[in-house]
């Protein structure tokens, strides 16, 4: 599978959003993450369908949007309008996620659906098994959604390999916790699309990084 290497711009600077962006693709980035919080799915609070809307005037980057929000299908239309590339929701925090995903497949807005670490994978069986519905990626969390520099959670690898095993052209996103050392082991589960937030903004060298993490993709 392709890698893609998506920096989370919860680790940039967000008043300086726009370049903080471009800097990202200039040093390699295939998708820009942004995180997405309502302080009520998770405890901490960050931007919404506004600040992509305006960020759309001034990147051309692929906007990997991750909804970490009570009642996600609330603000399908205003990410669509905004103009996400790709809008990626919690499988925990709707009653419904097949509607989602058929309201986002009438648009040119890519459908993803992310679990938190204490979800079991097999609840997505359904939804992957089902051809009617197109995913852009399932996004495996590797650490309790909220907040960035948390620590890997490499227990969560087993729900990485049984997706690569089961649906061996699937795009399989990993967030939280993403740095040099552990991607490789990230990768070899059968992760391509690697989210990294503090260990690419922190970096002496960030095009390095990106560069590492492709590499371990790749390898
Ligand atoms: C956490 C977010 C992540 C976060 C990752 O809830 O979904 O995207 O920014 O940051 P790091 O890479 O620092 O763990
Ligand atoms: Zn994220």
């Amino acid at each position: 599978m392709k890698a893609i290497i998506a920096p989370s711009l919860l680790s940039g600077d967000f008043a300086i959003l726009a370049e903080e962006c471009n800097r990202m693709l200039d040093l390699g980035a295939d998708y820009l993450h942004m995180d997405v919080m309502d302080g009520h799915f998770v405890d901490n609070l960050t931007l919404g369908a506004p600040i992509i809307k305006s960020l759309r005037k001034h990147t051309k980057g692929f906007l990997d949007c991750h909804l970490m929000v009570s009642e996600p299908e609330k603000w399908v239309d205003d990410f669509v309008e905004a103009g996400a590339d790709s809008y990626c929701f919690h499988f925990e925090a709707t009653k419904d996620p097949e509607s989602i995903i058929r309201k986002l497949n009438k648009t040119k807005t890519g459908a993803a659906i992310s679990i938190k670490p204490k979800t079991n994978v097999e609840v997505l069986k359904p939804i992957l098994d089902n051809k009617e519905l197109k995913l852009n990626h399932i996004l495996i969390m590797t650490v309790e959604p909220g907040f960035g520099g948390q620590k890997f959670m490499q227990d969560m690898m087993p729900k990485v390999k049984y997706l690569r095993e089961n649906y061996p052209e699937l795009n399989i996103q990993v967030d939280g916790g993403l740095d040099e050392g552990n991607v490789k082991v990230a990768a070899e589960s059968g992760a391509n699309i690697i989210v990294a937030g503090s260990s690419i903004f922190k970096s002496d060298d960030p095009k390095r990084t990106i560069s590492l993490m492709r590499q371990a993709v790749n390898n």
